[in-house]
């Protein structure tokens, strides 16, 4: 349908002035242009501007979010018909916060770097405002597109609707339900002002029809970071990760830890460790930790205490392959990032959510996921019981099977022509 469209309204432009606008049917005979670029077939003399195209500007700004655009702008390139714009927002700047991750997903080099770094929510959020709006003056998008739940999410959506262009969310519908959370606040804005609404799980779909989303904008097309998965599983396992730390596969757990509620707070941050304390002795625990944790384990005096447990290796964020490879032989995972607890419910490795809530309840239904909260015995006795059992063989969640960013491009096609 997408070609048959593009063929039908084309203008012929010569020296870039259109001169008219051919009716043809897929079946005309087409010339081989010699060259294609931005929705133009340059013949030399002629050029031809096939009318319908849809330029998308895609956002990311922290680390899960590279994982979510990648597929999606894959799937774009490949309608053939949707020209993508990449603006990175520079919530995340560090090699291992960022740069790694376009190397080992291979997402083309961003058009727009908007370098805002590291600030207040307020500020933060402001910088991105301020900074995206002569983006969108300059290239015109059709649409926006944003992923997640992180203030750049929200900071280019808010951007979009008052410029009066439309605005997509993946990864729509999801709430903890608990809106101490940043994260809850920038879903629950995002989704009242988006056009479309791509959504991960069920209960997303559950959750935007008590909110009163009208049926229409939203569609339930699975989850994009599985896409992802699927996609680098195999390349994963070339990575040297086990070999370099002396890993046996099953052999260790595997801990993250960086929501404001965990270690923003000393009380909290120090019962979590107290039950690392305990699960070390039993297994190698690997550590890889956000800079926000390193900040706040040398401010609040743990670092003593973390240094003391022998068989706790505290190292540097890993890139996406080593972290997936090393993710994937792990006996448990103790974390409190989203898409962890999703990861391991399709690499069927048990996890334990150190957190009171989660929005993504798919992961304990059909998952590997336990909530374990912040208490250390209930996480210890939690861990016991994920040592003495076999992690379970319950079906997949529906549509996490790989394909979710083609659909949202497929929906994104029929946009073409809209208003
Ligand atoms: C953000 C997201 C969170 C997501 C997480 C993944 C929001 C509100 N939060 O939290 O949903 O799960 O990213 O990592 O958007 N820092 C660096 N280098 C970097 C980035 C951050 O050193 O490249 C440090 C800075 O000191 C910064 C702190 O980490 O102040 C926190 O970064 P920020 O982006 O504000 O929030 P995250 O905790 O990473």
């Amino acid at each position: 349908m997408i070609r048959i469209a593009r063929l039908i309204r084309w203008g012929i432009r010569r020296n870039r002035k259109e001169v008219t606008v051919l009716e043809t049917s897929p079946k005309s005979k087409v010339p081989s242009p010699k060259s294609e670029t931005n929705g133009t077939l340059d013949f030399g003399p002629w050029t031809l501007d096939f009318g319908l195209m849809l330029k998308i500007v895609n956002v990311c700004g922290a680390r899960p979010n590279f994982m979510k655009v990648a597929p999606v702008i894959r799937a774009f390139e490949e309608t053939g018909c949707i020209q993508s714009v990449i603006v990175h927002t520079g919530q995340h700047y560090d090699q291992r916060m960022s740069k790694l991750f376009f190397k080992d997903l291979g997402i083309p080099q961003p058009d727009v770097n908007l370098e805002v770094g590291s600030a207040s929510h307020a500020v933060q959020t402001a910088r991105i405002m301020e900074r995206f709006e002569p983006v969108l003056a300059e290239h015109q998008p059709d649409w926006v597109l944003v992923v997640g739940d992180v203030n750049s999410t929200i900071a280019c959506g808010l951007v979009a609707t008052k410029l009066g262009i439309k605005l997509a969310h993946v990864e729509a519908g999801l709430r903890s339900f608990d809106r101490t959370m940043p994260e809850e606040i920038n879903r629950l804005l995002t989704d009242s002002i988006s056009d479309l609404l791509f959504v991960s799980e069920p209960s997303g779909l559950e959750n935007l029809q008590r909110e009163g989303v009208a049926d229409e904008k939203v569609h339930f097309v699975g989850n994009v970071m599985i896409d992802t998965l699927h996609a680098n599983l195999e390349k994963a396992r070339q990575s040297p990760i086990l070999a370099k730390m002396n890993l046996e596969p099953g052999g260790y757990n595997v801990v993250t830890l960086h929501r404001p509620g965990n270690v923003d707070d000393p009380e909290t941050f120090k019962r979590i460790a107290d039950a690392l304390e305990v699960i070390q002795q039993d297994l190698p625990t690997i550590f890889p930790m956000h800079p926000r944790t390193v900040k706040q384990l040398a401010g609040f005096d743990l670092a003593k205490r973390f240094e003391s447990m022998k068989r706790l290796q505290i190292i540097e964020p890993l890139g996406y392959l080593d972290f997936l490879r090393l993710m994937s032989q792990a006996t448990v995972v103790l974390t409190d990032s989203g898409g962890i607890q999703e990861e391991t419910t399709i690499l069927r490795v048990w996890c334990l959510t150190v957190r009171e809530n989660t929005e993504r309840p798919v992961t304990l239904t059909r998952g590997t996921n336990t909530l374990v909260g912040t208490d250390a015995d209930k996480i210890v006795s939690a861990y016991r019981r994920c040592r003495a059992t076999a992690t379970s063989d319950k079906p997949m969640p529906e549509k996490w099977d790989g394909c979710a960013a083609e659909r949202i491009a497929d929906v994104m096609a029929e946009q073409i022509g809209g208003n």
